[in-house]
């Protein structure tokens, strides 16, 4: 098979949010510190209603309605996700349900699980598939999912919620250039989850942002020099068009984005940028690494040399993971789903590279090369099937007195048994799966409205 990649794709993410300018007030932080500080603008979560389960549901059933696609279509299903509900029911045994009804039982895969890395290890374990001699001719599905809760304090604006479909196949229009994957794994303590009866992140604050810009940097050193290995050219940010970031929050992803123009500059001095931004560069020339991660200034001088690029090569990828918040394995997906709804008449033809990252720690970083279709998996296609802007604009806006309660809700209801969903924020759009009781066994069912 050949240009195998993403064929479609589906994005969901719950009507409930909060303004980030409203939830900085309420928490008593300072003016701009959510806002401008970490640069996001509103927060999705799940209410008792919803949960990873529901919207993976919502999110696999939608894509395959909308592009008329049969289950029996699907060869392999692959789950990433952190967020646990059950520690051995894999969630893709749920999923099987919408599968099971047409009687196509026979899908390989089951659930990736590292932070937010999942989908990233789900996307590679799918295209391998379809490369491999095992593939049957069938599609393979990829869901990344997961509702991102913070304890109080400041690392709750940085949470979301939100799933996001991709159907995998040959001839497709984001094509995975699979040789230049480059990766970088290691053990660090910067955010994970030991607590088992608790939904809530163990988070460094500090260290995860210095081990997410190390990963980035090991990551596209071993991309540059692969990619010279492999196509006999060198590489810098001038071969790439746009950069799709795993989104924390904004203000990470422009540092993100800066930091890859500082590795151009200290691969060679002269040859990627403005003879004004290198003489920018210049001071920091023989920082240490380790000193790079910490000076302000470097960060001050990186941000502004690349604020144009910036805004041409980033920001059309930033619209749902600045309006939803941090969406763990969905996020880098949600960026790229941004980026073919801002794009889709003009990104063919580009070349699109992806950070994904995942604390404690897996990251990697690879390029999509982009092409046009002329059948139900075109660009323009995947923009209307995604509608972001409908979606956007059909949200309900909740206080965040409100957020709050929900949350002391959902505190109550992670690991518990015996309940029904009883929020009163039940606005769900048409076609939502929805939790309808947790039975005193701890099973759980579903509906669709
Ligand atoms: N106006 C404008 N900017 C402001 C204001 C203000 N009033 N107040 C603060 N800021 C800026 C700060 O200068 C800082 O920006 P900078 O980094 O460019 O200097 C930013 O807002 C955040 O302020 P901090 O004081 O650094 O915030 P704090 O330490 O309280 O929390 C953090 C931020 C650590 C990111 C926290 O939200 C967190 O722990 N989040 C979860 C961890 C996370 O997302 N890590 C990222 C990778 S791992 C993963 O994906 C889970």
């Amino acid at each position: 098979p050949q240009n195998v990649g993403i064929l479609a794709m589906e994005v969901y993410f719950p009507v409930t949010c909060v303004r980030q300018d409203k939830l900085e007030e309420f928490d008593g932080a300072s003016k701009g510190k959510y806002t401008i500080g970490l640069g996001q603008d509103s927060l999705a979560f799940c209410t008792d209603w919803e949960d990873v389960v529901s919207m993976s549901l919502t999110v696999v059933q939608s894509l395959l309605e909308k592009y008329d696609i049969s289950p029996e279509r699907i060869g392999r299903l692959e789950v990433g996700s952190e967020t646990v509900i059950d520690k051995s029911k894999s969630i893709k045994t749920w999923i099987m349900k919408l599968f099971e009804e047409c009687g196509n039982s026979d899908i390989e895969g089951v659930d990736s699980t590292n932070a937010c890395y999942g989908g990233t290890a789900a996307v590679l374990n799918c295209v391998d598939w379809v490369e491999s001699s095992a593939w049957d001719g069938r599609f393979a599905l990829v869901i990344a999912a997961d509702s991102a809760v913070y304890a109080e304090g400041p690392a709750r604006p940085t949470g979301g919620a939100g799933a996001v479909a991709m159907l995998i196949g040959p001839d497709a229009p984001l094509v995975l250039e699979r040789r230049y994957t480059a990766s970088h794994m290691a053990h660090t303590y910067d955010f994970y989850k030991p607590n088992l009866a608790s939904e809530y992140p163990v988070v460094d604050g500090k260290l995860t942002q210095t081990c997410f810009l190390k990963a980035l940097d090991m990551c596209y050193r071993k991309f540059c020099t692969k990619f010279q290995k492999r196509s006999g050219k060198p590489f810098s940010l001038k071969d790439v068009d746009y950069f799709v970031c795993h989104s924390p929050y904004n203000k990470l992803v422009q540092k993100s984005f800066a930091r890859l123009l500082y590795n151009d500059y200290l691969k060679d001095t002269t040859s990627y940028m403005s003879e004004l931004d290198a003489a920018k560069f210049q001071p920091f020339a023989n920082l240490s690494l380790e000193e790079s991660y910490t000076n302000r200034d470097l960060e001050k001088v990186s941000q502004q040399a690349a604020k144009s690029q910036y805004e041409a090569k980033v920001s059309p990828a930033t619209l749902i993971p600045k309006q939803v918040g941090n969406m763990y394995c969905a996020s880098l997906y949600a960026g790229l789903g941004s980026l073919v709804h801002s794009t889709s008449d003009r990104l063919a033809g580009k070349r699109v590279i992806l950070f994904s990252y995942g604390s404690g720690l897996a990251s990697t970083l690879f390029s999509i090369h982009v092409r046009e279709s002329s059948t139900v998996f075109s660009l323009s296609n995947i923009a209307k099937v995604m509608d972001i802007e409908g979606k956007l604009a059909s949200r309900v806006e909740v206080s965040p007195k409100e957020f709050q309660s929900t949350m002391h809700l959902m505190e109550k209801r992670y690991g518990a048994k015996d309940f029904t969903p009883e929020s009163e924020l039940n606005t769900l759009r048409p076609g939502t799966f929805y939790l309808t009781k947790v039975d005193p066994l701890y099973r759980r069912f579903y509906a669709r409205t």
